[in-house]
């Protein structure tokens, strides 16, 4: 049974088939892939984007989406293979994924990190357990990756582009008064790569190197392309010939759970909100935010009210890629 966990357990093709099916169901293509089926969305976190877009596009495919709200509509859940569960959880994942199966045909979840321990949050455990034990295909609605995001990115840039192997992909850094999850992040580089882009990343310090796992596979990912894969505090050398700018902060992991610590190097990067200036030194690009956005701390109102920005197709683009995928989903568990 396929799960849509992270882009890195599916190929380019396969990625560029649900991405030709969610250029299709834009331009007004129906289907009814799901016409009797029944979708979990569980939120321990908050959304406007992806809720609203999973609902929609479930009831577009002829489905229903069930929202349950983790934080206050569910029992407190815990993950940990062997618990004792003398604490604050009444759940264990195992059932509940168990019992979710036996209801519904496909589960999303939308789990981001604690910000306690990296080495432990790193491993995803809260849906790679659902994916252990629920008998029905899982989908990551944001976790350490965002892979619906990366799709819907994609998407836009091929929109605009067109083909866009060897372009340039700048991820830049963008300050923000606190330190956010880096799965937009992880995920920006790891989709560019895959599609051949040359990527760079621009950030404030190394302490904002992403995890190695996704600086390693982007890495290959461009090597297997003929791509660069470059990291560099240089904002000039950065922005310098860039065809797409896509702007994201996120916390320095040397200091996940101690943060603090990273104030000095927040600082650093104090100038590196996309504004007019950095834009006029790259090949034309457009850039692109997942949102939610703070306007003027990470892109100046000028670049976000301009022909330039993308993040408002990029946000639209959610809705038809996650058709597309769930279409795909279906379409396996029904041939299983
Ligand atoms: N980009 C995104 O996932 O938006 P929400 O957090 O509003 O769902």
């Amino acid at each position: 049974m396929r799960h849509f966990l992270t882009t890195e357990d599916w190929g380019q093709d396969e990625l560029q088939a649900v991405l030709d099916r969610a250029r299709a169901l834009k331009a007004g293509a129906s289907s009814s892939a799901l016409e009797g089926k029944s979708v979990a969305l569980v939120f321990f976190n908050p959304s406007l984007r992806t809720r609203t877009s999973f609902e929609i596009g479930i009831a577009q495919l002829g489905g229903r989406g069930i929202v349950l709200d983790a934080r206050s509509g569910t029992w407190p859940m815990e993950f940990e293979p062997g618990a004792v569960m003398d604490g604050d959880a009444e759940e264990h994942v195992i059932e509940a994924a168990r019992v979710l199966s036996r209801y519904v045909d496909m589960i999303a979840i939308r789990c981001f990190p604690k910000f306690e321990n990296w080495e432990a949050e790193r491993e995803d455990p809260l849906i790679t357990a659902f994916s252990r034990h629920a008998s029905v295909p899982i989908v990551n609605m944001e976790t350490i990756v965002h892979p619906c995001q990366e799709l819907a990115m994609m998407m836009a840039l091929q929109e605009k582009l067109g083909d866009v192997k060897d372009k340039t992909f700048l991820l830049t850094w963008v300050p923000h008064p606190r330190p956010l999850n880096t799965a937009v992040a992880n995920s920006a580089i790891l989709m560019a790569s895959k599609f051949g882009l040359n990527v760079r990343m621009l950030v404030p310090d190394e302490v904002y190197r992403l995890d190695e796992r996704y600086m390693s596979a982007a890495a290959e990912n461009c090597a297997a392309h003929g791509a660069s894969f470059d990291l560099t505090t240089d904002v000039e050398a950065a922005y310098r010939g860039a065809d797409m700018v896509y702007a994201k902060s996120w916390g320095a992991l040397p200091f996940y759970g101690q943060w603090d610590g990273e104030a000095p190097y927040r600082a650093k990067g104090s100038g590196f909100m996309v504004d007019e200036a950095k834009m006029s030194m790259t090949n034309n690009a457009v850039v692109s935010h997942c949102l939610p956005m703070r306007r003027n701390v990470k892109i100046a109102d000028n670049v976000v009210d301009s022909p330039a920005f993308l993040g408002i197709e990029e946000a639209e683009n959610r809705l038809h890629v996650q058709k597309a995928m769930l279409e795909a989903l279906a379409r396996d568990s029904e041939t299983i």
